[in-house]
């Protein structure tokens, strides 16, 4: 195999929460390296950090300590303006909830992060049609997120993380409100994806579902990596 290049890098990353007296230490000293083009997975039980993790990698989150590094880029120690220029381009994410804006159509919604990249309305417009098409959504620009099915609001959800060709797909237990079979075709296309170059990070519960499809598997607990698994079945 040929040496693909880390596309994501995080040093001694914590992220702290002061609550009164508390501190929860929702991210406690994790090292994580990604490279480009691999399907991983992170998993450990509930509260061990995983989203902490994704929004702290997808820059929807500083942390408290530590590097992080996007693309050989310190994200660690941007402004809030060039973070957001940055995971605009950088990275797509996609929700266990969805999270699509409810009084914008389908293609309202995957327009919208293009918004702040610079093309022109007819582009945007281009682009989100191709998209729809792309997960199967063709027929259903015009509707509004709650006249379609879960798994069609996650296709879209898949094509508005996809809407600025971003190199890393962020998704947060997409799965985690579909039946087993609509699960499986939004795997099947973040799998997809991964063929096509990009590289996916997804939280799961699942062990399954991270065995069958991931290059490598973080499991989480209290806020550490608490053990690296590849596919190979090597532990490091
Ligand atoms: N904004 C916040 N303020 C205070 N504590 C927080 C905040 N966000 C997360 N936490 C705490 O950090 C810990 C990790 O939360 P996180 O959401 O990352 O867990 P998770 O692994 O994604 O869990 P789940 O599987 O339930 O989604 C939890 O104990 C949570 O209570
Ligand atoms: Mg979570």
């Amino acid at each position: 195999m040929k040496n693909k290049e880390v596309i994501i890098n995080l040093k001694n990353v914590a992220k702290y929460y002061y609550m009164g007296d508390n501190i929860v230490k929702a991210v406690d000293g994790v090292d994580i390296s990604i490279k480009q083009g691999e399907f991983v997975a992170v998993m450990g039980p509930s509260g061990s950090g995983k989203s902490t993790c994704m929004n702290l990698i997808g820059s929807l989150d500083i942390p408290t300590k530590g590097v992080i590094y996007l693309d050989n880029e310190d994200i660690s120690s941007l402004s809030e303006s060039d973070l957001a220029v940055l995971r605009g381009k950088k990275v797509g994410f996609i929700f266990q909830q969805f999270n699509l804006i409810p009084n914008l159509t389908v293609k309202e919604n995957v327009m919208l992060p293009m918004m702040f990249q610079g093309e022109s309305k007819q582009e945007r417009e281009n682009v989100a049609e191709e998209l729809l098409v792309k997960v199967g959504l063709g027929d259903r620009m015009k509707f509004y997120p709650n006249q379609l099915s879960g798994g069609q609001q996650q296709r879209v959800a898949i094509a508005r993380s996809l809407a600025n060709d971003p190199e890393v797909i962020l998704a947060d237990e997409p799965t985690g409100n579909l039946d087993t079979k609509t699960g499986k075709k939004v795997i099947d296309f973040l799998k997809s994806l991964n063929k096509e170059g990009k590289t996916v990070i997804m939280v799961t519960h699942d062990p399954n579902l991270a065995k069958e499809h991931a290059d490598i598997v973080y499991s989480l607990r209290d806020g550490k990596v608490e053990r690296i698994t590849r596919k190979n079945k090597l532990r490091i």
